[in-house]
């Protein structure tokens, strides 16, 4: 809840907001004398503290803005004031002489004792903090710092734009951070986003206080960053041909092979975008992922891979590959001239690193990697994987950088300045604090946003195993171990990989609102949240959202169980299994809506649970193929393929359970040869004598091998024989 705050000497404040189940919202007037006749606003992140005033201001449409003449962001403010004005209906402008709205830079200490004789914000300090007043005279916001006077006027965005044409509430607001690092991560690997798209997504993250975005940049599936010392790395190392038939089948005209997607940032481009960045005071973390994911570096450069385990182009399979870089000086070399690059392109305290998901492999089976592990002292292969941490983070240090990686960083011993981001729970930040490391959490998979956020029909792909906004708020941050050092948790960070995730629509879609939720839990202080008041207030957030041009976005909380209808799609229907469970996006057609299937790649089966035997006739459905492009190592082997009854493969229906009778066999003839998707011709039930209660019927694909992998679309039983309307 929220600070409950006397009014002191302003005794006209009569909201005890402490009092009030849902935050900032009307029913706090009830204890006012004079309610507004402007509805409160909905602000998201929730401040600090909050103490409204009896009565209203009204900001004139045309009023001015002083107290910037001794900023650096003249820039940045007009570019607020326009989101204003456009928002707001307003005409504000900047002016060197008086205002209606005061911008006050002060110095630390005096604003810290500004601020603490309102409310107790001195074991956080003053960074990014601020004071927002709207009295009689008009509005201020003091800050002792450029971040803090951008974030009072963010709030000052979220006030104006709650249709309250200008009026607002009189009231004192006292801002600041609960962690320093308020962070999302976009994956630009395996997929790329546009620079334009790029900035935008940052303007978005910083209006809600959001204050790092970690840039995915180098994965097996690209190298996205020019490096101008080796331009293969982006010539070569940032193109792929897209896994499936429908884009082997596209032929580039100017090449006479299949057209390759991809793309990269040019230094020009990553410092015009680092600057952006810096005007709306958000930090770019950037990732070069060693000594794993490195598939696109040694596409462009083999002499980068062991001996032996070349690779000759890009690879468009998804999840862990066996390549890793080797262990030559060259290679090393080859790190610090890139990492030379990119510190000079990204100004920030911490290079992230990767070092996650390293596979040992290939370093085990090579002689002249255990002959390298000699002469550089490394006796086991799992610690050379912190050797490259160590040696890449004093490198760093002589550029006065800190790494910063994923958590199997820890395996072994860290520098003590290298910060560890915890994705396998939150595990890794307990260890890594135990250890005295600075740390991140980003536990998967409550804060990897390329899960699902439902699976209702026409919802876009993703991992499976559904998150939804509600699931993020409701995380538990600081568990006790983690309390006791909490100095040493700089913050969260959500991420947005993308190997699902095709467009920016489908970015923002994914983003939106759970990126909102990261905020609040980043910004905000634990008394004050609640997820009734977050998920009200994020209602009449929407139109905020709308106008920023954020359209897509996913429900925030858990949809009720989609009822039962006669054609079940593939997304509703209930997996025999939960082993690796996608989302995936058909690979055709290639311009168009394109169908997503749920499946458990494991084990391509699905469940229609209870169906009427007295009434179900017939059986009809409707199915795709999909390219098996997954780096599941020797988890192949335990892939379920089901040899065919006959001919080359059939959807096969089995009645109670999957080990039950076979009741249906719908051959895969018709879909052969068919990129998308196809209706298969309708067949009967062949269910045993006296079959009429409810059962369960199970329906899993015969083939030859696990190439294509074949998924339900959607599947229908009926009374009769035809399925010819369907
Ligand atoms: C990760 O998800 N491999 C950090």
């Amino acid at each position: 809840m929220l600070n409950a705050v006397r009014s002191g000497a302003n005794p006209i404040m009569r909201c005890l907001v402490a009092a009030c189940t849902a935050l900032l919202l009307a029913a706090c007037g009830t204890d006012r004398a004079a309610p507004l006749d402007v509805e409160l606003p909905a602000l998201i992140p929730v401040p600090l503290h909050v103490q409204y005033g009896e009565g209203a201001y009204r900001l004139a449409a045309d009023s001015r803005i002083s107290g910037v003449a001794h900023t650096d962001m003249h820039a940045t403010l007009e570019w607020m004031i326009g989101l204003i004005n456009e928002q707001a209906g307003l005409s504000l402008s900047l002016t060197d002489g008086p205002g209606a709205l005061r911008l006050e830079l002060e110095d630390s200490a005096a604003f810290a004792e500004t601020l603490a004789a309102i409310a107790a914000i001195d074991a956080r300090g003053v960074r990014e903090a601020y004071l927002l007043e709207i009295t009689d005279d008009g509005i201020r916001i003091a800050a002792s710092d450029e971040a803090g006077l951008f974030y009072g006027l963010t709030t000052l965005w979220q006030l104006l734009t709650a249709n309250s044409n200008g009026e607002l509430p009189l009231v004192t607001i006292v801002d600041a951070p609960e962690f320093e690092w308020r962070g999302v991560m976009l994956d630009s690997a395996r997929h790329m986003q546009s620079p334009a798209f790029i900035k935008r997504y940052i303007d978005w993250m910083a209006l809600h206080k959001l204050n790092v975005f970690h840039w995915h940049l180098t994965d097996d599936q690209a190298w996205r960053l020019e490096i101008r010392k080796y331009p293969d790395l982006t010539d070569v190392g940032a193109w792929r041909v897209p896994a499936g038939d429908a884009p082997a089948t596209d032929i580039d005209e100017a090449t006479g092979e299949p057209r390759k997607y991809g793309g990269y940032y040019s230094q020009e481009t990553v410092r015009d975008i680092v600057a952006h960045a810096a005007s709306r005071h958000v930090t770019i973390v950037p990732e070069i992922d060693v000594p794993g994911h490195a598939t696109a570096a040694i596409a462009a450069y083999p002499e980068l891979g062991v001996p032996g385990h070349g690779v000759d182009r890009v690879s468009a399979s998804w999840g862990i590959f066996e390549n890793v870089f080797n262990l030559e000086e060259d290679t090393f070399r080859f790190l610090e001239h890139v990492l030379s690059e990119v510190t000079e392109l990204f100004p920030g305290e911490y290079i992230h690193l990767g070092g996650d998901e390293v596979v040992t492999k290939q370093w085990l089976a090579s002689g002249r990697i255990a002959e390298r592990m000699q002469e550089l002292g490394v006796n086991d292969v799992q610690a050379l994987q912190n050797y490259y941490v160590e040696r890449l983070q004093d490198y760093l240090s002589t550029l006065g950088r800190k790494v910063i990686g994923w958590d199997e960083i820890l395996e072994s011993e860290l520098p003590p300045e290298a910060a560890v981001m915890s994705w396998r729970g939150v595990e890794g930040a307990i260890a890594a604090a135990a250890k005295g490391h600075k740390t991140v959490l980003s536990p998967a998979p409550t804060f990897y946003l390329d899960h699902v956020q439902t699976n209702a029909p026409g919802s876009p792909p993703g991992r499976g195993g559904i998150v939804t906004t509600e699931d993020i708020y409701g995380f538990d941050i600081t568990p006790d171990s983690l309390t006791e050092k909490r100095d040493l948790l700089l913050g969260l960070q959500a991420n947005v990989w993308t190997e699902h995730i095709r467009t920016e629509d489908r970015v923002v879609y994914m983003s939106f609102p759970r990126i909102l939720a990261i905020a609040e839990l980043g910004w905000s202080a634990p008394r004050n949240q609640s997820w009734a008041s977050f998920a009200e207030r994020l209602e009449r957030h929407g139109g905020r959202l709308d106008a920023l041009g954020i359209r897509s976005r996913g429900p925030a909380a858990r949809e009720p169980h989609v009822p039962r209808t006669a054609r079940l799609t593939g997304r509703e229907l209930k997996l025999c299994s939960n082993d690796i469970v996608l989302a995936l996006e058909d690979d055709a057609p290639l311009e168009g809506h394109r169908e997503s299937f749920l499946v458990d790649i494991m084990n391509p089966c699905w469940i229609l649970e209870d169906v009427d035997l007295s009434v179900a006739e017939s059986v009809a459905a409707s199915v795709g193929q999909l390219p098996f492009n997954f780096e599941i190592g020797d988890m192949i082997d335990d892939v379920v393929v089901e040899s065919p009854e006959s001919g080359d493969g059939e959807l096969r229906v089995r009645l109670g359970s999957c080990d039950g009778p076979v009741v249906a066999l719908l051959p895969l003839v018709p879909a052969f040869g068919n990129h998308g998707v196809t209706k298969l011709p309708a067949a009967r039930l062949e269910l045993p004598e006296g079959a009429s209660d409810s059962h369960d019927l199970c329906f899993s694909f015969t083939r030859h091998g696990v190439e294509p992998m074949w998924v339900v679309n959607w599947v229908e039983v009926f009374g009769g024989v035809s399925g010819d309307s369907r």
